[in-house]
């Protein structure tokens, strides 16, 4: 699968963008703030819906206007798709494939899949764990409509339940102003009983999500022994698993024993939004104890992985966008990486082109960007 161009409106700080893809090699080089990673943003947000960055909507249309569009036409196994985003400031995004437009998000998954791969993920082993749920969200988002569903539900309520426990728990003034401004609980009865439908429902969500990310972890690990030891050269053996908050069995027992503690401290203190993941090599926790390399090493492994658990899945490739990466692995990574990417279709943004001519690389398309425009540099 490949994107075969793409047109942006009032995207970031574009106002208009027309870019056209080989399934090849693609360069987007220019000066710092200049829109290269807006460019991949993009990109990932047409195939899935979300910001690699976590940027909201509104963040993403340009600073003056109240509206962007993203049209993308990409090309599976011969078969195109167009794929038109009109992003609102106020509203919640439009979307329509081929002209039909979507009633869920979650229905764009499964037309494209896209691999991001940026400086601040080879951080994603040494960095705090809410770097590896993302990691997690975001791949498993791509292969798996109905967890997105779920985690998108779950973040809902888990929003619901902290507003209720921080606003009106027992003695704050929301909830003794019983019947004033359609006041709310009388008693604490009223209050643990509201409560407790929010629980159920975030333990039918939170039990979908911890039971999915075990068994992605699990398969991913598959793939990752072999990455990591080809990466290695057979020295080292790796083991990533999944470290959950919670069981899915005990999270009811959990919670309910948290309750307490939840008033307290106006939160809730259990659930898989507190996920861990653990990376060991050679039975040594890499994220504690892993040295600068082994993180970076196990980091690059783990985008390595992703590209194959996707080919598994999907069977086909996903399009790689390499945000400014390149820079930070030494020579060695640096190669193994880019004789991974063989056949891949790939956008890799950079500060220069130099290294890749040099390097005798073939490279598609070439564009140089500077303050919201894109110029073809190779046109053959
Ligand atoms: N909503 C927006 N509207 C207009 N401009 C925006 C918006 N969001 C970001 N920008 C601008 O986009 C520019 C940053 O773009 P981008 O992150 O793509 O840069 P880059 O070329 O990747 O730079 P670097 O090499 O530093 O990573 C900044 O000048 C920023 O002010
Ligand atoms: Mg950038």
């Amino acid at each position: 699968m490949y994107i075969k161009s793409l047109q942006l409106k009032d995207f970031r700080n574009y106002d208009t963008c027309d870019l056209s893809f080989t399934p090849g090699i693609h360069i987007l080089y220019g000066d710092n703030a200049q829109g290269k990673t807006n460019i991949l943003e993009s990109v990932f947000l047409a195939a899935t819906t979300k910001s690699h960055r976590g940027s909201k909507d509104q963040e993403m249309i340009h600073f003056e206007k109240e509206e962007a569009h993203i049209r993308s036409l990409w090309d599976k196994e011969g078969i195109e798709y167009r794929i038109d985003m009109h992003l609102r400031k106020q509203k919640s995004k439009g979307i329509a494939v081929n002209g039909q437009n979507l009633k869920r998000t979650s229905q764009l998954m499964g037309i494209c899949s896209v691999v991001f791969f940026s400086p601040e993920d080879l951080s994603i082993v040494k960095e705090g764990p809410s770097e590896r749920r993302r990691f997690m969200d975001m791949e498993l988002c791509q292969i798996d409509a109905s967890y997105l569903y779920h985690l998108n539900q779950y973040h809902k309520v888990l929003n619901q339940r902290n507003k209720m426990l921080r606003d009106y728990f027992p003695g704050s003034r929301s909830y003794s102003a019983s019947g004033q401004n359609g006041g709310h609980f009388d008693q604490e009865q009223d209050f643990i009983e509201v409560l407790s439908v929010w629980d159920q429902q975030l333990l039918d969500y939170g039990r979908k999500i911890i039971q999915r990310r075990q068994s992605f972890l699990m398969d991913l690990n598959e793939i990752m022994k072999d990455v990591h030891g080809e990466i290695s050269g057979g020295k080292e053996e790796i083991l990533i698993s999944y470290e959950p908050d919670t069981t899915a069995d005990d999270f009811e027992e959990n919670l309910k024993k948290s309750k307490d503690r939840d008033i307290k401290y106006k939160t809730t203190n259990v659930g898989p939004h507190k996920d861990d993941v653990l990376f060991s090599i050679n039975g040594i926790d890499v994220r504690k104890y892993g040295s600068q390399g082994q993180q970076r090493t196990t980091a690059l492994s783990l985008k390595l992985s992703e590209i194959e658990m996707i080919k598994r899945i999907r069977h086909d490739s996903p399009v790689l966008l390499l945000d400014d990466v390149l820079s930070e692995l030494d020579a060695n990574r640096q190669n193994f990486l880019l004789d991974k990417i063989g056949d891949i279709q790939t956008i890799i943004t950079c500060t220069g082109v130099d290294e890749f001519v040099s390097r005798r690389m073939k490279l598609d398309k070439v564009y140089r960007v500077e303050n919201g425009v894109c110029k073809i540099m190779n046109e053959s």
